[in-house]
């Protein structure tokens, strides 16, 4: 089986000030330093990037930098909307893709997230790609046929070639922010299910874009349940949300990944 390295999101959502973000940013990049045993990727507010990405280069750490949206055209008339070239210019190298939030509270589609990935890659961006089901859709029996529906959706026009720059976070709706979490058993089967779809069913049983595709759980990741689910064969990191906006608890749970 191939030896996946784990890897650790902390995905800041709208909080923390310039202050705080850079503090935070610091904090982590310091901790971390040059370990190349573990993936860290940070996910400050759009108004911070530029800023974190000094302290990151300042620092000099592993730690990349990510961002949290962007839209899916390369230039022009969209009020608003941050590009991907607009990104990579303030050190931007890995973007988050259909968030439960962007999904659920402001309406992204299916259709709208493929774009996204697929522009993503297209401009050499690594690419975070988000799905899970909601808890009605978990209490029908549906949870892996959701994640099935959200990974084809997602994934579709990706070739072999790019899959190594996806990662793919199984996040259940229910389990974000709301401190429930999914059993390390049920999160297991989830992402055993998740990866055998991405091998048979999308691409045509290739074992090696399979093994070497990592899985990240989220969906309130402390430092209390990091470990356990960690621990699982399928589960290859997480996707952290509120703790990650602690230094201490966030660098905690990267311990746990190592
Ligand atoms: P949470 O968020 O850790 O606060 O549950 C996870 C996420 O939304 O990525």
């Amino acid at each position: 089986m191939a030896q996946r390295k784990a890897y650790v999101g902390g995905n800041w959502k709208m909080n923390l000030d310039r202050r705080a973000s850079v503090a935070l940013a610091r904090a982590v990049a310091e901790a971390v330093g040059r370990d190349a045993s573990v993936q860290v990727t940070i996910f400050p507010a759009f108004p911070y990037l530029a800023a974190v990405a000094e302290v990151l280069a300042e620092v000099g750490t592993s730690v990349r930098l990510g961002a949290q949206d962007f839209f899916a055209q390369p230039d022009g008339a969209f009020t608003g909307e941050v590009s991907l070239s607009q990104l990579r210019d303030v050190g931007v190298s890995v973007v988050l893709v259909g968030h439960s939030e962007r999904r659920h509270v402001i309406g992204e589609s299916d259709v709208l997230i493929n774009e996204k990935v697929r522009a993503a890659l297209e401009a050499e961006m690594d690419v975070v790609l988000c799905v899970g089901e909601t808890l009605a859709q978990r209490e029908a029996g549906q949870t892996d046929a959701i994640n099935g529906a959200q990974v084809s959706y997602g994934l579709a026009g990706v070739t072999a070639g790019q899959m190594g720059r996806v990662t793919i976070a199984y996040e259940p709706v229910w389990a974000i922010g709301t401190g429930k979490t999914a059993t390390p058993a049920d999160a297991q089967a989830a992402h055993r299910a998740i990866r055998g779809w991405v091998r048979s069913g999308l691409f045509d049983g290739d074992e090696a874009v399979a093994q070497s595709l990592r899985i990240q759980y989220g969906g309130s990741v402390k430092p209390a349940n990091a470990a356990e689910l960690f621990k699982q064969p399928d589960i290859d990191g997480g996707l952290i949300g509120g703790a990650s906006l602690k230094a201490d608890d966030f660098l905690a749970i990267i311990e746990a990944a190592r």
